[in-house]
């Protein structure tokens, strides 16, 4: 069966879903959910994503030139569903979600405690893609929460990312599969 050319993106799901985080030149900060977001290159480490050129998040990353990836769980759907509103620029969805703002090491961008894992990014490119913009940013430190670390590995099924499908749809794992 064929699709629809313009529906064509719902069939590259699930990906998994993150929290944006970023500030204003007056040090506002800003959070939102994304979900076109790839790595694309380990060396530099720069991690990828489109946004819609209007969102804040853009407005902010092109200001201050950084920003940071937030990873949620599961726990954190109804928040990370909040931060989804338009609120008006300069209004904080971290707070709005009853979300806690916590210092990066090496970025403005505040990151979001309860996430588990979060990437601290400066702007390195950017590019029209479409009616998106693709920001590439260097990931300058990455941390993530000891308990989902397993035989120093990360444990998918301990950390529990979320997966947006489509809409109000969202997926999550149950079982990790190994080839041999
Ligand atoms: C699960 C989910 C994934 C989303 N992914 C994207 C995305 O990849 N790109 C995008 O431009 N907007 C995406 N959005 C929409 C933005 O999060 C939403 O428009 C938000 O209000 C933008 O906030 P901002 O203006 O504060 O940046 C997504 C929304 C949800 C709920």
């Amino acid at each position: 069966m064929q699709l629809s050319i313009s529906k064509w993106y719902k069939i590259l799901a699930p990906r998994p879903v993150v929290l944006i985080s970023t500030v204003n030149i007056r040090n506002n900060p800003n959070a939102a959910p994304f979900s076109f977001v790839m790595p694309c290159s380990t060396e530099p480490p720069l991690v990828a994503f489109a946004s819609d050129p209007d969102h804040h998040t853009v407005k902010n990353i092109l200001e201050t030139k950084d920003f940071v990836v937030n990873i949620p769980s599961r726990k954190l759907l109804k928040q990370l569903w909040t931060c989804a509103n338009d609120f008006p620029y300069g209004v904080s969805e971290i707070k709005k979600a009853n979300l806690t703002e916590e210092k990066s090491i090496k970025v403005k961008s505040p990151k979001i405690k309860e996430c588990f894992a979060h990437l601290e990014c400066k702007l390195y490119k950017h590019y029209r893609a479409g009616d998106h913009l693709l920001i590439v940013g260097k990931v300058l430190r990455a941390d993530i929460d000891e308990k989902y670390l397993l035989k120093k590995q990360y444990s998918i099924t301990k950390a529990d990312p979320l997966m947006h499908i489509s809409g109000t749809e969202f997926g999550v794992l149950g079982k990790v599969i190994k080839v041999r």
